[in-house]
């Protein structure tokens, strides 16, 4: 018999059908490529973080404001046992400043430039490695290249190769005068974290401060 209209047509159908299907498997596969491809870019540009590291600044005590004298940096480790900071009292009120006069602060000890340790020179005095400046208000000046740093602002940087300023660590007091260092500033270890707003990403390396460091 020839001529089945019915027939044609849904032989017809079921060609189109076939074809609709092999169109979308074949745009489905494509897909899964580009997002593998992109899982393996993206695992290649942003390493995994690790799962089991820490995910959260501590909350350790520092110092008493009793204990602080003006003008004295005290040295203490946070957050990582290996990561060296100072505070201290500077005698005049600064931003993120604690204490009842808020003039108790925080800072990594590492330059931002290549790391180096900076130095506290106080108001009106200089830099042992350079005499001729004299600095206008409390600053950390680092020998290495002489990048200073405003420590009542936060530690902007007022000169030097710095591209940005000291982490600065963020303290709180308790009231019998305790000080405990509460958070951080990226990035909190040197060379980690300069963009990311991931906490994660910035406390690799290292061994979570969790008791006191006070020595005093
Ligand atoms: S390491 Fe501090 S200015 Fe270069």
């Amino acid at each position: 018999m020839a001529g089945d209209g019915a027939g044609d047509s849904q032989g017809h159908d079921t060609d189109e059908s076939r074809r609709e299907f092999l169109k979308i498997a074949a745009a489905a596969s494509a897909l899964l490529a580009i997002g593998g491809i992109a899982s393996v870019m993206k695992a290649v540009i942003f390493p995994s973080i690790p799962a089991n590291g820490p995910s959260s600044f501590p909350r350790v005590k520092v110092a008493s404001v009793a204990s602080l004298s003006t003008g004295v940096p005290v040295e203490f480790s946070y957050p990582l046992d290996n990561e060296p900071n100072y505070i201290i009292k500077l005698g005049t009120k600064a931003e993120g400043g604690v204490g009842p006069d808020g003039d108790i602060v925080a800072f990594s000890d590492f330059c931002q430039h290549l790391g180096c340790s900076w130095g506290y020179v106080a108001p009106g005095s200089s830099s042992k490695v350079n005499p001729s400046y004299v600095a206008p208000e409390p600053v950390g000046y680092c020998p290495c290249h002489g990048s200073i740093f405003d420590l009542t602002k936060s530690a902007r940087v007022l000169g030097g190769p710095s591209p940005r300023p000291l982490p600065q660590v963020q303290l709180e007091v308790d009231g019998s005068g305790d000080i405990y260092a509460v958070g951080m500033g990226p990035p909190s270890i040197f060379g980690h974290n300069t963009g990311s707003t991931n906490v994660a990403d910035d406390l690799q390396g290292g061994t979570l401060v969790t008791t006191t460091s006070e020595t005093s």
